[in-house]
């Protein structure tokens, strides 16, 4: 048995941060903000809209429905994205649905990058990204969003975070077979403005180059900041696939349901993935979906739609979060967007303590560390991802994080 099991694709790619965090949240937390959904339930429409395709007269809603999406529901896709694209769509070539966002972005990089190809991938950045270029052969090139920090001494904003568009520019060459941008941005909160992608854009026409855009978050945009599609640029709609996620689109991240908007000659080759890996995705779940979005359209841009409630609901509990990590010291880079938020724990690198010869980044081991320190009377602390924590969990799960946060102030000082 001494042939190698393992396909040389996979070699390099098996860890993953969530399996390790997720375990040493389970083992310790009592308060998880590290997890990266939401523990409040979904809208009622929702539920009630999956309720009736379970219990109701159409059978066939149990069985496979069209592979490459349910028509009601690349239907009703393609109507809304009419609108926020401001082009016709044919739901059956222009719109794809799939297991989830994340089988979205695997057709993506499978369909569209070869052996050889440069991908140019904007840091900080969700980390299935990199693993799934290098597992189609592809080669990641990172260029980095860098801070320009408030000279007024002001918490800093994900917008203060930029891309240097020399650099930007200097990661093109006749490599480059495609660029991911994740807008609003996983983990930062960044929302890219029409300028940042005008000049992404400007690149991707000038070196013939694809874009796989990433707008799962593309409802929870907060201060009235307004979400601009890469698709909808000049020059961009025939390069460019659009992922989302119903998951975030209607807080139901475990019914995995994605989709791709795209032109045909681009979503032609992922149909060719996905008819040959996933093939059929849940009926029952995409006819919720469908439902939910039918009303969506209805009430577009109206008080009582979801997708204007949302957004209102997570600001306020990102403004609480601000205020929670900023009272302890915790320097956090308010998101315009998205779950999450990144913290600046520079200053506490002492509290920290050493592992001897220990490669982790510091990030990692303060994060290990406070799940795994108690506080008193509160138990093991609440769970961080390395660098982030999420701002959309219920208020008593933030107030229950608040607590703690409070208790290691004054522990820390009466020390
Ligand atoms: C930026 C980003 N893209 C894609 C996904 C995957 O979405 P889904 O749950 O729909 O597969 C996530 C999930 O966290 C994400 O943060």
């Amino acid at each position: 048995m001494s042939r190698p099991v393992q396909a040389r694709r996979l070699e390099g790619i098996d860890k993953n941060i969530w399996v390790e965090f997720v375990k040493l949240a389970a083992t310790y937390s009592k308060v998880n903000l590290g997890q990266g959904f939401p523990d409040f339930p979904p809208p009622d429409f929702l539920t009630e809209a999956f309720t009736r395709a379970l219990g109701g007269q159409n059978h066939m809603l149990h069985q496979y429905t069209r592979a490459f999406g349910h028509p009601p529901l690349v239907t009703v896709l393609a109507q809304f994205f009419k609108k926020l694209l401001g082009r016709d769509l044919d739901p059956m070539t222009n719109v794809m649905v799939t297991v989830g966002a994340y089988q979205a972005l695997f057709c993506c990089f499978q369909a569209l990058v070869d052996e050889g190809d440069e991908v140019i991938i904007i840091e900080p950045f969700f980390d299935c990204y990199e693993p799934m270029v290098r597992m189609a052969g592809g080669t990641p090139v990172f260029v980095p969003l860098r801070p320009n920090p408030p000279k007024d001494g002001k918490l800093m904003s994900s917008a203060d975070w930029q891309l240097d568009p020399a650099e930007l520019a200097s990661k093109f060459s006749e490599r480059t077979k495609a660029i991911v941008l994740n807008s609003p941005n996983n983990p930062l909160g960044k929302v890219f403005s029409r300028g940042e992608l005008g000049l992404i854009a400007e690149l991707c026409v000038k070196h013939d180059v694809l874009c796989i855009s990433d707008e799962v978050y593309e409802w929870l945009v907060y201060d009235g900041k307004q979400h601009i599609r890469i698709a909808s640029l000049q020059g961009m709609w025939d390069r460019t696939v659009t992922v989302g996620s119903a998951g975030k689109t209607f807080s139901v991240t475990g019914w995995k349901v994605g989709w791709v908007v795209g032109p045909d000659r681009l979503l032609q080759h992922l149909r060719t993935v996905h008819q040959n890996s996933v093939y059929h995705c849940a009926t029952i779940a995409q006819e919720a979906v469908a439902q939910g979005f039918q009303r969506e359209l209805r009430l577009y841009g109206k008080p009582e739609s979801y997708f204007v409630q949302l957004p209102k609901e997570l600001q306020q509990k990102r403004d609480w979060l601000v205020q929670s990590l900023d009272g302890v010291g915790m320097k956090p880079i308010i998101p315009e967007g998205t779950y999450f938020l990144v913290a600046d724990i520079s200053q506490f690198k002492s509290d920290v303590p050493d592992v001897p010869n220990s490669d982790e980044p510091y990030d990692y081991r303060f994060a290990k560390w406070m799940i795994k320190s108690k506080v008193n009377g509160s138990g093991p602390f609440c769970c961080l991802c390395p660098g982030w924590v999420c701002a959309h969990c219920e208020e008593a799960t933030l107030k229950a994080a608040n607590e703690i946060l409070q208790k290691w102030k004054q522990e820390k000082t009466s020390s």
